[in-house]
């Protein structure tokens, strides 16, 4: 890193080494070159430093290791780095976990986000101007909806119903009140299902290219009725650049894209591209499917009203589904080591051995 460079900004964002947060890093670090860009992340089993080994040597680019939750860690990287915004992305994201593993989510959405926001306002209050605290959030914090053509809204009241979506849902209470509050400048957004490169094979997407590669059952929860609203991940990279720019203070902006997929009838899509890509027979991938008890408390459907980031901000989605779908496939047959090392768990040794005695 480039020590004596006068930077225009100094950011850090959390969770850069995770599925998002890898994207949100990559197009920071390329398209600024003069902001100075921290990646802040503890490596947790969602954490992989090798979704960013493109951007690692960047001179606008530094990685650090820590958690969240730890105090008197944060305090020192704010003094250190003299941040003037934080984009926060580290979380725990996965709801299976989240209903056998409560309280990890507590702790890391919940306290770790209330530590970030302490330590900004502890660090910011006597000077607020040019400050932004952005929270990277969810829709699943609006709770579920019935089967039909209502959708969440920035106005939607929470509801959230699994521990994931209840730690997240706090943590979007402790930085509105912290703005509430204090008057920290913050903004937040709250978008749909992501998929894409570098996503953790234990969420449907992947998991299930990963499985049609090695023949392995696809585990259909329930009867797959279940609605999502899938967005490419750079599309929400790029809503959350125009957001951090552009997005009105205090404010909320709801991400998606407009792309309602039963599970079964995007299970079926995958199945069909897989089977076209792998030379396999017609019907190959989709003899694979096998239904398995359902998720406890499954939200029923999620489908995300994009509105007002459409038309005060002007970002919409840049990809049809079938061809952001397709590229998905593309990418994981192309990087089927990345895969092998997310899997085999390999990936866990790259900060010990690229980072560690540096
Ligand atoms: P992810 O699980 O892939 O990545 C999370 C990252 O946070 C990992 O790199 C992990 O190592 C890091 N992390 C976890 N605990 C930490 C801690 N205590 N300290 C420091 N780092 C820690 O998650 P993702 O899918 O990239 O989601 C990123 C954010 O976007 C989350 O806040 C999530 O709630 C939100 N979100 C995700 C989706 C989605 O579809 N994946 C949709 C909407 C919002
Ligand atoms: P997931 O990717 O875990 O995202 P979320 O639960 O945050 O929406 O799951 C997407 C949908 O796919 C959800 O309705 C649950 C379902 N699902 C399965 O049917 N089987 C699986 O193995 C997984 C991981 C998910």
């Amino acid at each position: 890193m480039e020590h004596s460079k006068s930077y225009d900004r100094h950011i850090l964002i959390t969770g850069g080494a995770g599925f998002i947060g890898s994207h949100v890093v990559r197009l920071f670090v390329n398209q600024y070159p003069n902001y100075q860009i921290v990646n802040l992340d503890n490596l947790t089993y969602a954490g992989n430093l090798e979704n960013i080994t493109d951007i690692e040597t960047a001179d606008n680019y530094t990685f650090e290791k820590g958690d969240i939750t730890d105090l008197s860690f944060i305090q020192t990287l704010f003094q250190k780095y003299s941040f003037d915004s934080v984009i926060h992305l580290a979380a725990e994201s996965h709801v299976d976990r989240s209903i056998t593993e409560p309280l990890e989510f507590i702790k890391t959405n919940v306290l770790g986000t209330a530590t970030l926001l302490q330590v900004a306002k502890e660090t910011w209050k006597n000077d607020w101007n040019g400050k932004l605290f952005y929270h990277v959030s969810t829709d699943e914090v609006y709770g579920s909806l019935s089967l039909g053509k209502d959708m969440f809204t920035e106005e939607t009241a929470y509801d959230p119903r699994s521990p994931y979506s209840a730690s997240k849902a706090s943590s979007d209470h402790f930085v509105r009140a912290y703005s509430h509050t204090y008057k920290m400048p913050i903004v937040l957004s709250n978008c749909s299902n992501n998929y894409g490169s570098y996503q953790f094979p234990e969420k449907l997407i992947p998991l299930f290219i990963n499985n049609i590669l090695h023949e392995k059952p696809l585990p259909v929860y329930g009867a797959g009725l279940n609605v999502r609203d899938w967005l490419w991940v750079e599309d929400h990279a790029k809503a959350i650049d125009v957001i951090f720019h552009k997005g009105r203070l205090g404010e909320t902006y709801n991400i998606g894209g407009h792309n309602e997929w039963q599970n079964i009838a995007l299970i079926r899509l995958l199945c069909r591209l897989m089977d076209e890509k792998l030379k396999r027979d017609n019907g190959s991938s989709e003899k694979l499917i096998t239904y398995v008890k359902d998720r406890a408390g499954h939200d029923l459907r999620y489908a995300i009203d994009a509105s007002k980031l459409e038309k005060e901000l002007g970002w919409k989605p840049s990809l049809q589904f079938e061809e952001g779908l397709s590229k998905t496939i593309d990418w994981y047959l192309e990087n089927t080591k990345w895969l092998e090392n997310v899997t085999s768990g390999n990936y866990q040794k790259y900060y010990e051995a690229q980072y560690q005695n540096r």
